[in-house]
């Protein structure tokens, strides 16, 4: 008969059957759709159980079923693959509109039914602050309420004054969900910036007495200082300087970078670490980094966190003529791998090995090796091995040695099919037990009385001779506690 047959995708066996678990051959289960497939109506929703213990193979008789079209925004577009049970679709929308909504809609259950979760989103188009007001000047957008991605305005100076900067500025994104514009407004008359001051730096070029627009100044930092930010700036519409004027901070030395387990700080003796400066590391062989390979000295004269870490790696197992679940680089330890031989090859080994923390796999990488037939298991006196019944011995199958009544089993009960095609270990022997007197036999006679397959102490036995024959000595014998016999096993001795 067949088992339970294997769970299937796509249907489950009808409930009727739920409580079984041993099915004659011959028998054919019944399957429904899972929620969210249909029948499909040319092939049958069963399997037999055959006659060598195996379900017949199910075909696929359930389809998914199709959520239809899931709609499209204005302003954007769907992207899909398909549209059945399962799949999800994704929205985009077109440049300068944002999306209002969930970027995404699954085909999922819906009561009898199937559908798209959620709805579909929104393509607002990106909006835009009011552009900003000048003194002594306005722009042409009074008029427009809403300003959003692509409006463009223009300034012009009130009395003659003259314009300094971009006369039209639009509106545009940088992240494609919030809008800006694209300059800063122009300014009505002269740009004047504050002259720029660094401490514990200078400007090295761009030295001016006025500063107008569009001026350029770079700056330097004073020796042991360090600097943070641009080292040009220029001067804007608004007299502000843009990048922001850089600030020097004094140079912190580090000490030492500090040592870790399994790897070194790549340097020499005589390297000096200072604020903004890095130090790589590298791991020991059979090592490798888990997170950040480098740590830098930090403003503060200290080296960042966290520490480098080298963790073990554990060779890649590979096994010939075999597999192994998934493959995963690198193995760090306690990850587990498990393998298996390709049909005609015998696992030699552990089929699960674990990495160890030295980088070691415990047990050792096994091998597959190709299946050996072994000679018929060896025959021993007073016992024999299991099995006996089957024709052929592969390697990996045991067989376990039984002894005859009255004789118990020294050595290794079971051997098993090497896979160099022997039997291994030695099969066991059988010895008479030391619970039992060996049977008695005697020649040209037989027992009369007490005859038993095996012979306890205090067990009796009488015999009597062959006609022509006498015994030497007819008293019954008993079996005694040292397995000895007592008077001893007589003989027929023929008669005169
Ligand atoms: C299966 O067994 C459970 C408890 O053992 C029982 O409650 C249920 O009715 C059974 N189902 C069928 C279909 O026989
Ligand atoms: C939808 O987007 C996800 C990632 O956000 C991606 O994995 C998936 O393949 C996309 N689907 C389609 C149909 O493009
Ligand atoms: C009879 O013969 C056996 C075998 O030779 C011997 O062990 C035994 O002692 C003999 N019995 C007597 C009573 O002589």
């Amino acid at each position: 008969g067949c088992g339970v047959p294997t769970r299937l995708s796509f249907a489950e066996l009808k409930s009727e059957y739920m409580n079984q678990s041993y099915f004659p051959v011959g028998k054919t289960m019944h399957y429904t759709c899972r929620p969210g497939y249909s029948r499909h109506p040319q092939i049958k929703a069963t399997v037999t159980c055959l006659g060598n213990g195996r379900w017949s193979e199910a075909l696929e008789f359930c389809k998914k079923k199709s959520c239809g079209h899931p709609g499209e925004p204005e302003n954007g577009r769907v992207i899909a693959t398909d549209t059945l049970f399962g799949s999800t679709v994704n929205f985009t929308c077109e440049d300068g509109h944002r999306l209002i909504g969930q970027p995404h809609r699954r085909c999922e259950i819906s009561g009898a039914r199937v559908d798209w979760s959620g709805d579909v989103p929104i393509c607002e188009r990106i909006p835009c602050l009011p552009p900003p007001d000048i003194p002594n000047g306005r722009h042409n957008g009074v008029i427009m309420e809403d300003f959003s991605y692509g409006s463009a305005v223009t300034y012009t100076c009130d009395n003659g004054l003259q314009l300094t900067g971009e006369a039209s500025i639009h509106c545009t994104t940088k992240d494609g969900v919030n809008g800006e514009w694209s300059e800063r407004p122009p300014r009505c008359g002269d740009v004047r910036c504050p002259v720029p001051q660094i401490q514990n730096g200078r400007r090295v070029s761009g030295d001016s007495r006025v500063y107008s627009y569009k001026d350029n100044v770079t700056f330097e930092c004073n020796p042991g200082f360090t600097m943070k930010g641009h080292s040009l700036s220029q001067c804007q519409t608004d007299e502000t300087w843009d990048p922001p004027v850089p600030v020097c901070e004094e140079v912190q030395r580090c000490p030492p970078p500090p040592t870790i387990d399994n790897g070194k700080p790549s340097v020499q003796a005589w390297d000096v670490f200072t604020s903004g400066m890095s130090v790589n590391y590298h791991c020991d062989p059979g090592y490798s980094f888990l997170g950040e390979a480098s740590l830098h000295c930090t403003a503060s004269g200290a080296w960042s966190h966290p520490l480098p870490h080298c963790e073990a790696e554990c060779v890649s197992p590979v096994v010939g003529n075999g597999r192994t679940n998934g493959v995963q680089l690198p193995y760090r330890p306690r990850d587990v791998v498990v393998f298996e031989c390709d049909p005609g090859y015998t696992l030699s080994g552990s089929p699960e090995i674990h990495c160890q923390d030295d980088g070691r796999w415990d047990p050792p990488i096994p091998i597959c090796e190709k299946m050996q037939r072994c000679p018929a298991p060896p025959t021993i006196d007073n016992g024999k091995p299991s099995g006996l019944a089957l024709a052929v011995f592969t390697s990996g199958m045991s067989v376990e040695y039984s002894c005859e009544p009255g004789y118990s089993l020294t050595g290794q009960a079971s051997i098993y099919c090497t896979a160099s095609g022997t039997w291994s270990p030695l099969p066991p022997r059988c010895e008479v037990s030391e619970r039992f007197c060996i049977t008695p036999e005697i020649p040209n006679g037989r027992k009369v009385a007490g005859r038993r397959p095996v012979y306890r102490p205090r067990d009796t036995v009488r015999f009597e001779c062959d006609p022509g024959y006498t015994l030497n000595d007819s008293r019954p014998i008993q079996c005694r506690e040292d397995r000895t016999w007592d008077p001893p096993v007589p003989v027929c001795l023929q008669e005169k």
